[in-house]
């Protein structure tokens, strides 16, 4: 049962996607993605230090010899996802998408962007709408589009306008501009619609039951996003609207429980967030400026700034509890070490450590970073990043 499931454990940008590399070009055959779209932004680092995001794509496509599979829990803005196809160079040997996917349409990203990205700091990608219209059972899938290419195109049309003539008698004159900004992509969406399906036709995945009919393979399940965005989490409403967790993997892949062979958590040695809701352990301002510079602490999707904080692992035990976790990883503690008098926080205390001077078991402050973790989330399988590139890695 060689199946690793890779999630974040706190509020997503843990470095998921750089450990998902490293598995890939280590060990992994087939890698698949399996919730949210293209709010993620997944960063990696080859060996000579050049700069890869994926979005839509899981983060395997840069190794061009891998399977790469967009299983149905995921929700697709075809437009992006083409796009992205063709900057990467993807083939259709390197990538399959389920026909399931519920595609993301003009209309989503312009519901997305007046109603919820001033109230809960939304990505502005379409992403809540999708999700809501797929669970009031009202989505054009992938296959829809790709199998009736002429009824799907009626079928957006109608929904745009029927949006678009509710939502004009209230709209304010403020959001005029983003309006028709937003009247012209879905023209130029509609426009496209017929190419898009075509382009897309090669990349199907032919059979939904594919994952478990080659549990031969290696495979790794990439989360987007992390626990604490979790739509079923007590941060809502401040969450995503899908499930980064053991469950939403299920139920994308059609793979059951007893084929994940091991569950990997990855937390970063402190925490960041971007969007509303409550951040507990927000740092100070010195260190704030600290980790946000040399954390590079700008969201991967929109550029915004993430706040900046420290290691929460009340936090990171409810996210062990609730995905089973085996294994965690740690990532940026190349940018941790600089701070001054590092904290963690635990069952409502701060524990302060010793600096850390070098990323290695020897150090004094690392080691207590580990056996502080250790001991408090009782997972004894740790493994750690020691820079930002490929290969900058300690495998427990
Ligand atoms: P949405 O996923 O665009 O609907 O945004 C909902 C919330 O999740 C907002 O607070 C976003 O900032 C946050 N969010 C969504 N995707 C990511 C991500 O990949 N990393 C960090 N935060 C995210």
């Amino acid at each position: 049962m060689p199946v690793k499931l890779i999630l974040g454990l706190q509020h997503g940008d843990e470095g998921k996607g750089r450990i998902v590399d490293d598995f890939t070009e280590s060990w992994a055959d087939i890698i698949v993605r399996f919730q949210g779209g293209g709010n993620a932004g997944h960063t990696v680092y080859d060996k000579q230090g050049n700069k890869f995001v994926t979005h839509s794509l899981p983060v395997g496509v840069l190794h061009k010899d891998k399977l790469n599979i967009i299983s149905k829990g995921c929700v697709l803005n075809i437009e992006e996802l083409i796009q992205e196809i063709k900057e990467l160079n993807v083939s259709s040997e390197n990538l399959k998408i389920s026909g399931l996917c519920p595609i993301i349409e003009p209309m989503h990203v312009l519901k997305d962007k007046l109603k919820y990205q001033g109230k809960i700091g939304t990505t502005a990608k379409g992403i809540g709408p999708a999700y809501s219209d797929f669970y009031a059972r009202d989505s054009i899938l992938l296959r829809d589009l790709i199998e009736e290419p002429s009824v799907t195109f009626e079928k957006i049309k109608t929904k745009y306008h029927e949006f678009a003539l509710h939502k004009s008698k209230d709209i304010r004159i403020d959001q005029l501009k983003l309006y028709y900004e937003c009247e012209h992509q879905q023209f130029q969406f509609m426009q496209k619609i017929q190419e898009y399906a075509e382009f897309l036709s090669k990349f199907i995945l032919e059979d939904e039951y594919y994952l478990s009919k080659n549990l031969d393979k290696n495979i790794i399940l990439e989360g987007a996003q992390g626990s604490g965005l979790n739509i079923y989490s007590d941060n809502y409403p401040n969450v995503t609207s899908s499930s980064p967790t053991i469950g939403g993997a299920l139920n994308s892949t059609n793979l059951n429980h007893k084929n994940i062979d091991e569950v990997i958590g990855v937390i970063k040695s402190y925490k960041t967030k971007v969007g509303s809701g409550e951040f507990k352990t927000l740092c100070d301002e010195k260190n704030h400026k600290i980790l946000a510079t040399l954390g590079k602490e700008f969201g991967a999707t929109t550029g915004r700034p993430r706040q900046c904080g420290w290691l929460d692992l009340d936090e990171v035990n409810e996210a062990i509890m609730q995905n089973g976790v085996d294994h965690l990883f740690i990532t940026k503690t190349d940018v941790f070490m600089n701070i001054e008098s590092p904290k963690v926080y635990f069952n409502g205390e701060y524990h302060i450590i010793s600096n850390i001077k070098d990323i290695n078991e020897q150090d004094e402050g690392f080691n207590q970073l580990l056996s502080l973790i250790t001991n408090k989330t009782k997972i004894n399988k740790i493994s750690y990043t020691t820079g930002p590139l490929r290969g900058q890695i300690k495998f427990s």
